[in-house]
Order: C-alpha cells, then sequence, then structure tokens
C-alpha cells in the first residue's frame, strides 16, 4: 500500500507546487503598480484598452481619438445614407442634396449635430450616435456632401 499511495502522492504533490508557483506568479504581476492603476482605471479606459488589443489595438485606440469622417460615415451614417432608408437623403444624389446643400454648411452641421424632422423623415442627433463628437459629426457631413455636390 505504501508504494501505491508514493505513486499517487508524487505526481499530485508536484501539481499542487506547480500551482502554488503559477499562483505566485500571477499574484506578483498583478500587483505591480501598472496593474494596480489600471485595474483602477475608469471603467471606459479599461475597456478600450481591452478591445484594442483583441482588434489588433490600432482601429480602435485611433477611433477612440478622433474618426475620420469616412470612418464615422461607414458606421454610423451609412445604415441611413447609403441606401436612402426611411427618407434619408442618398450619399451622392446630388438631386436629393440641392436644396439642402443650398442652406448651408453651418444649417446642415446644426440639423445632423441636433437632429432634425425635415419633410422626407427624422434625422436623429449624431445620427443616433451620441458618442460621436461634434467634430466627428462635421467630418462625417463634410464627406457625404463632398459625395453629393
Ligand atoms: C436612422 C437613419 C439616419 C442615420 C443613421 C443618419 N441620418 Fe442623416 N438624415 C436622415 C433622414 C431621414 C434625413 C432627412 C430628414 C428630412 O429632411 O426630412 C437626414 C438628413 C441629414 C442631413 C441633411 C440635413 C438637412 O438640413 O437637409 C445631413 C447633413 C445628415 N442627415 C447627416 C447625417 C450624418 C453626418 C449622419 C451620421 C453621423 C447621419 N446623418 C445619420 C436619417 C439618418
Amino acid at each position: 500500500m505504501k508504494k501505491a499511495t508514493l505513486f499517487f502522492a508524487a505526481p499530485l504533490a508536484a501539481v499542487a507546487a506547480l500551482f502554488l508557483f503559477a499562483a505566485a506568479q500571477v499574484a506578483a504581476k498583478h500587483n505591480t503598480p501598472e496593474s494596480l492603476d489600471a485595474r483602477t482605471a475608469p471603467v471606459g479606459q479599461i475597456n478600450v484598452a481591452e478591445s484594442g488589443a483583441a482588434t489588433g489595438g490600432v482601429t480602435v485606440a485611433a477611433s477612440r481619438g478622433r474618426q475620420s469622417g469616412e470612418a464615422v460615415y461607414e458606421r454610423t451614417c451609412a445604415v441611413c445614407h447609403a441606401s436612402g432608408i426611411a427618407g434619408a437623403p442618398r450619399t451622392g444624389d446630388r438631386e436629393a442634396w440641392r436644396a439642402r446643400l443650398a442652406q448651408g454648411m453651418a444649417v446642415l452641421l446644426e440639423h445632423a449635430i441636433n437632429g432634425f424632422q425635415g419633410e422626407t423623415g427624422v434625422m436623429l442627433p449624431r445620427g443616433g450616435n451620441t458618442a460621436l463628437s461634434d467634430a466627428e459629426v462635421e467630418a462625417a457631413v463634410v464627406y457625404m456632401v463632398e459625395l453629393s455636390r
């Protein structure tokens, strides 16, 4: 019986030792000042870091700063404006944009940021994406307008 016990106990002890070692490593890693900073940072920041890592980092990190007009358009505005659903003026449709462009950029921008109810439908504030900054909405408007004049 003694031999059998040893036969099981020895590998078990080895596994347990490995576990303890790994746990110690993890604990040591988690207690660096950097990791403490990361864990006590605002939730939003941690999410950015995580999603950045998951998608290769570059795009997400960049988009958090300031998205290009094209990026904003593709992600938020194209849903309605690419096909012209729900009464949205289709991007590139000069007829649909002529009278709108005549209002001037300031009005278009005001409508895009604050939303407006026109004759053909409802434009939501920031196209429904409230996370967009004024500058990002403006860049998207400029992008759409350039393709539609
Ligand atoms: C849910 C659909 C939808 C989305 C998403 C959307 N729009 Fe619109 N947008 C509309 C509709 C509908 C109109 C036309 C309203 C009308 O004239 O009755 C419109 C009109 C506009 C106009 C013309 C305003 C004017 O004064 O004629 C601009 C500029 C515009 N959208 C910009 C954007 C931008 C920039 C985005 C993305 C950030 C966006 N839209 C996303 C539906 C949408």
